[in-house]
């Protein structure tokens, strides 16, 4: 039997303003960055399907059964997803042959950039383009389904801004829009360390907002007027009114207690001459963005980030998306 291969590639994301408060109707800003997740695919001569992953994680999908590989308990939470990308991708194209998949990433795992979103993408891009070659939409929304094993409630925006790349806007009413910035944005992203679980933290804000209905309808209200002020600023290419929105939206995500094991980094980034800084995603841990004025001054940041012992990155907005 003739042996095929297939690679793909899908950037990571920053929520830039909205998380949290986007669950319950407000839009969020999201962009795509130049941080990537590949996907080599090649067809097996049997019906196996073996995923591996850089991030420590390989497993043997064989009917029902499954065999671990690599990698400890948590291993299966990040492979179920990519394996139901691979079987959907499959069946659409009705593709027979078994696929081993191996995934190289350059962002952590589980700390709010998007990782299991960009990984599904690749995935499906990766054995489409051995069976396939759909579009990017049609990936995507195979991608969406399986990133929802990990989120259920997810609304598939980090799938879609991996998927087409550059920035968009998110609501629930309104959808995706493409939004295009005036200038680039030099972003730094610090790692807490500490990875947080974006459900439960969806549900810690659930909680909140059951006990303090009034104050978090307050609290919504201004996070929307932020993220329309910030759609402004973001057209007009006006960093330092962005850094400033960044702030005021970590108050709000603070008050509704998401901020904890970040604030350390968020100050660290602040001191070291950011025009904002913010988690980004769940928060509770896992990742911080921080706006820069120039990459001059990004790399400052990031530098300042590493002394106090954490990992940075230097980022800019990828408006490539899915590769495949
Ligand atoms: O999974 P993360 O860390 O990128 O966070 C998702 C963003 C939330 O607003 C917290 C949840 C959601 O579904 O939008």
């Amino acid at each position: 039997m003739k042996l095929s291969l297939g690679t793909a590639s899908a950037p990571a994301k920053v929520i830039l303003f909205g998380e949290h408060f986007v669950v319950y109707g407000n839009p969020a800003i999201l962009a795509a960055i130049n941080k990537r997740v590949t996907a080599a695919a090649r067809t097996l001569d049997d019906s196996r399907i073996i995923i591996t992953s850089d991030i420590g994680a390989a497993a043997e999908y064989s009917g029902s059964k499954f065999t671990l590989l690599r990698g400890g308990k948590s291993a299966r939470t990040v492979l179920d997803p990519i394996y139901d990308a691979v079987k959907r991708c499959q069946r659409a194209n009705k593709m027979k042959s078994g696929l081993k998949l191996d995934l190289r990433s350059e962002v952590p795992y589980g700390i709010g950039l998007g990782s299991s979103a960009a990984s599904c993408v690749a995935a499906v891009g990766a054995v489409d383009s051995i069976s396939g070659r759909h579009g990017r939409r049609w990936v995507c929304e195979l991608a969406v389904k399986s990133e929802k094993m990990i989120h259920r409630n997810s609304s598939g925006a980090d799938c879609y801004v991996s998927a087409i790349g550059g920035m968009i806007t998110y609501s629930k009413k309104e959808g995706f829009r493409k939004l295009v910035p005036k200038r680039a944005l030099s972003l730094v992203v610090g790692n807490t360390g500490a990875r947080h679980s974006t459900g439960e933290l969806v549900a810690s804000v659930a909680r909140f907002r059951k006990r303090n209905m009034v104050l978090f309808r307050t609290l919504a209200k201004r996070a929307e007027e932020i993220s329309q002020k910030a759609l402004t600023a973001i057209r007009l290419g006006d960093v330092e009114q962005l850094g400033r929105l960044m702030n005021e939206n970590q108050l709000l995500l603070q008050n509704i207690g998401v901020t904890h094991r970040t604030n350390r980094l968020i100050n660290t980034c602040i001191r070291a001459g950011a025009l904002g800084a913010k988690i980004t995603g769940a928060g509770g841990g896992g990742a911080v963005i921080a706006l820069a004025a120039t990459r001059k001054q990004g790399a400052m940041i990031a530098a300042s980030i590493r002394a106090s012992g954490c990992e940075s990155m230097e980022v800019t907005v990828d408006m490539k998306g899915l590769i495949h």
